[in-house]
């Protein structure tokens, strides 16, 4: 079996916050190989932006990793030197942030912020990284990317600023991309080109790709592997067609029943009722449970582990019920099951 391109072991994440110490991640583990495309979902707040921002050294001053280990083909991160581990990263993955556009500097013409990491990392020429800065502004659909080069930031809409942003994460040739919502900020026919764009590079320069976002339509136009979060952890995982079809965890089911109908774009139908999980206190039992259609008395008491139920994963006390019987469940309008 070869190697994978990024391998995250048991990672947890605490953060230091005015109400305690909150257990933001605790314990998610992932792989993800050259052109694979994996989704991660969840509620806001369930960890999906934490969860990357300790893969890639970004947390904030407030936060830590505890435990665990992140491995970039094969070579543990905890063995290297800062500076390695943060030019190891750099050069493996690109990344384009929720807040994408407001990263771009407001001062620097947009071609030599994307010419900067070929000229500066990778050593090329001035000629060379002016040359690739304007290959990339084509490739992500710039349009009159010579002229382009040229313009500042504010000079261009939020589409076109977005695959600036796009353009600065693939300057270095990264094999791996992490997108946390890049498209919320978009109208829909941009959004949809964006992701015709990140399909495209999958395609072509098997580039993996790492995708958050509250959106399941999205993750099932462009993801293999669902990753569905909850309170710091990963509760269900698959093949995205096979969860959406038979999902083997209650959250999962809810979520895709709170979602708007992917093909016919019908109003909301279910929403899940109740708050999240406060991880600045003790986890004692399944931490859905308050807001579990199905929970029972082992579910007040131990939390599951993320175990294999046929082709997926589920961290479900009665997973292997939901199996047979889940997709077929008829759920109200407020949320309580019939
Ligand atoms: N800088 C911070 N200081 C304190 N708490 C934080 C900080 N950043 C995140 N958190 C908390 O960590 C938890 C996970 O946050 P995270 O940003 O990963 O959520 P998310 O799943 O990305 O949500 P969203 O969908 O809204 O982006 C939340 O409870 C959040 O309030
Ligand atoms: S373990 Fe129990 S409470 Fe948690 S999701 Fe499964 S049925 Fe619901
Ligand atoms: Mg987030």
């Amino acid at each position: 079996m070869s190697t994978p391109l990024l391998s995250v072991r048991d990672l947890h994440v605490e953060i230091q916050t005015p109400r305690g110490l909150l257990k933001a991640i605790r314990g998610i583990s992932l792989d993800l190989d050259a052109g694979e495309s994996i989704g991660i979902v969840g509620e806001s707040g369930s960890g999906k932006s934490i969860t990357l921002k300790a893969i890639l050294g970004l947390l904030p001053k407030n936060a830590r990793i505890t435990s665990g280990e992140i491995y970039i083909e094969g070579v543990s991160l905890n063995s290297l030197s800062a500076n390695k581990r943060a030019a190891l990263l750099a050069e493996k993955i690109g990344i384009v942030f929720q807040d994408a556009i407001a990263a771009l500097n407001p001062v620097m013409t947009v071609g030599k912020q994307i010419s900067e990491v070929p000229y500066r990392r990778l050593g090329w020429s001035k000629e060379k990284s002016h040359q690739r800065a304007i290959e990339l502004m084509q490739l992500v659909g710039i349009p009159n990317a010579e002229q382009r080069f040229h313009v500042y930031p504010h000079q261009l809409s939020g589409g076109l600023r977005q695959r600036v942003a796009i353009a600065i994460a693939l300057s270095g040739n990264p094999q791996l991309i992490f997108c946390d919502e890049p498209t919320t900020a978009l109208d829909v026919t941009i959004q949809a080109q964006v992701l015709r764009l990140l399909m495209d590079l999958r395609e072509k320069e098997k580039t993996g790709v790492v995708f958050v976002t509250h959106d399941l339509a999205v993750v099932n136009e462009i993801c293999e592997e669902i990753n569905v979060m909850y309170a710091g952890r990963f509760v269900e995982r698959g093949d995205v067609q096979e969860c959406f079809q038979h999902p083997v965890h209650p959250y999962t089911y809810s979520l895709l029943k709170s979602a708007p109908d992917m093909e016919h774009q019908v109003e909301r139908l279910f929403s899940i009722l109740g708050e999240p999980a406060d991880l600045t206190k003790p986890v004692t039992g399944c931490p859905f449970a308050p807001r579990c259609f199905a929970a029972t008395e082992i579910c007040q008491s131990s939390e599951p582990a993320l175990q294999s139920v046929g082709s997926s994963a589920s961290a479900c006390h009665h997973a292997a019920t939901f199996m047979q019987s889940l997709s077929a469940l008829d759920l109200t309008k407020d949320g309580a099951e019939r």
